[in-house]
């Protein structure tokens, strides 16, 4: 039979590397472009198929800021499949990202210039808003839209057979300094990029305590730092351009800038071919690129306790309880 795997974002970027990788590496998966914009989902589809024809690339209309959107797409994915094998929640946003020039020039004359450019720890700052259901739009995008999700699918992932597995696209970027229990959309602070990957993070190791008994695995990646519609959100792709010369040099030093889509879906890839239930659910999974150009995976214990990924699943719960009858009162009044 073949296997099923659904990607979120899968229009640009990893997603759309990932899915090319994916199908050279399983030339009759059935592929599930989950996209919020129908025509680039269309046009990447049939690139994909053009080259692979004997698989199945199917799309599913999703925008995972808007709850609506999850559950219709949640309701058509079960209606379509029994079951799901892999899922890559890899969608994501940094929206309005500002450079920190100070903190920039600070970190390149000290002992953290490394550091500092695998992580961006510090340098970055986003504007973040409100969306139509009432939440962060970088949590909501980053994190609850895609809990939903697998809250929804639970039926197509939950089975006692085989396991399925949740690789969620996570960043280096993830600050446990930038996260905080009693305020999880990150609605007071200005690194609501890092809040949501550390969320990100939390959820994979709740998602792994409360749904191994019932066959389904989760982990977390950071693909590393590539030049992607994101990035060039940071800064203009001509500047990507004229400073590839430094990061090719840097790449010696730092391994994190696998700078090409190809390259950052490394450790996804890599995944893809592990037993989910030989892999340590406290591991991050970095995409790796030696100076020479040269791909791997690399491991990373996360910096987070159990307690406290257990206390953000429920606080997550609580939230779904709370979005969940605020949308059916909604409906009900229109
Ligand atoms: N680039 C990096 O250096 C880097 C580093 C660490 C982690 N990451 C992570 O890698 C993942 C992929 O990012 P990327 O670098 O490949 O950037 P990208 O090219 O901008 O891709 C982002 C993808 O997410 C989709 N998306 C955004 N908002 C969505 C929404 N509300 N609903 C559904 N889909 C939505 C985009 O769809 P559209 O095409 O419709 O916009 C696009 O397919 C993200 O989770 C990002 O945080 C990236």
């Amino acid at each position: 039979m073949r296997k099923a795997v659904l990607v979120t974002g899968a229009s640009s970027g990893v997603g759309l590397a990932l899915c090319k990788r994916l199908l050279e590496e399983d030339h009759e998966l059935h592929l599930c472009l989950a996209c919020r914009n129908r025509s680039k989902a269309e046009a990447v589809r049939a690139a994909l198929l053009a080259s692979r024809p004997l698989a199945e690339v199917s799309i599913v209309q999703v925008d995972v800021s808007d709850l609506q959107s999850v559950f219709r797409a949640s309701r058509e994915l079960k209606q379509r499949f029994q079951r799901l094998d892999y899922v890559y929640l890899n969608a994501g946003i940094m929206p309005n990202p500002q450079l920190n020039i100070k903190a920039l020039f600070s970190g390149l004359f000290s002992r953290k210039v490394i550091h500092m450019f695998s992580t961006a720890e510090g340098l970055l700052t986003q504007e973040d808003k409100i969306t139509a259901d009432g939440l962060q739009e970088v949590f909501e995008t980053n994190v609850f839209g895609h809990f939903i999700l697998i809250q929804e699918l639970a039926p197509l992932l939950c089975h006692s057979d085989s396991p399925s597995q949740l690789i969620w696209t996570s960043s280096r970027n993830a600050r446990k300094s930038n996260f905080c229990l009693e305020d999880i959309q990150h609605s007071r602070g200005q690194e609501p990029y890092s809040s949501s990957k550390y969320a990100v993070d939390l959820l994979s190791v709740a998602v792994n305590r409360n749904f191994n008994s019932r066959g389904l695995y989760s982990s977390v990646v950071c693909p590393g730092t590539m030049v992607t519609n994101m990035t060039c959100g940071i800064l203009p792709p001509f500047v990507w351009t004229l400073l590839m010369p430094i990061i090719w040099l840097l790449r010696f030093f730092a391994n994190a800038f696998t700078l090409t889509p190809y390259n950052g879906t490394e450790a996804l890839v890599w995944l893809f071919h592990q037993k989910p239930e030989s892999l340590n659910p406290l591991t991050k999974y970095l995409s790796a690129t030696t100076g020479f150009g040269s791909n791997y995976v690399m491991t990373q214990k996360m910096d987070l306790d159990e307690d406290t990924a257990e206390k953000f699943y429920q606080s997550l719960l609580e939230l779904e309880k709370h979005v969940r009858a605020t949308i059916q009162k909604r409906n009900h009044q229109s």
